[in-house]
């Protein structure tokens, strides 16, 4: 883990009590200052509540929502609620996966584009819809998936990172 990496893992266990009934949450609050779970991390974790490293790994590993790679410099995440899905999301997503060459829970080996899949975001008249980095792209189609790939790679070229959040 690079120092700031170390430094967040530490800021989340001073905030927690030693119980073992709070190691998801604790979890959760490294993922979300870190955006993944570094192995070191686990290990972090398995010291502060004294149990083994095995457990903790078992238990992240359970869950879906934990995260083992870092993100790409550019999350897409395409929703695949009832809204986005009956609109033709799983076809957005195929695209998105045959486009980058990975498939949902990955990252491009350049570590520029991860792909997630989430339930209802919350803009179900906008549907199907992606989201990258924060910022939505509405009523998606396979076809615009390849539009908002160049566009990325363009901001990428330009040194944008700006949307990175
Ligand atoms: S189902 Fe996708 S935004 Fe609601």
């Amino acid at each position: 883990m690079s120092k700031e990496e170390v430094e967040a893992v530490e800021e989340v266990l001073e905030s927690c009590p030693r119980e073992r009934r709070h190691l998801i949450r604790i979890l959760q609050a490294i993922q979300e200052k870190l955006g993944y779970l570094p192995e070191d991390a686990l290990r972090e974790v398995a010291l502060f509540f004294g149990i083994s490293p095995a457990e903790v790994y078992g238990v992240a590993t359970f869950y879906n929502q934990f995260r083992f790679v870092p993100l790409g410099k550019f999350h897409i995440v395409v929703c695949m609620g009832t809204a986005c899905h009956s609109m033709g999301g799983a076809l957005v997503l195929d695209a998105f996966q045959r486009e980058l060459g990975i498939k949902v829970g990955e990252v491009t080996p350049d570590r520029k584009y991860s792909l997630e899949r989430v339930g209802c975001i919350g803009c179900c008249t906008q549907a199907p819809v992606v989201v990258v980095n924060g910022r939505i792209f509405p009523k998606m189609t396979p076809y615009k998936v390849e539009e908002v790939l160049a566009k990325l790679k363009a901001e990428d070229e330009l040194g944008g990172d700006k949307e990175q959040g």
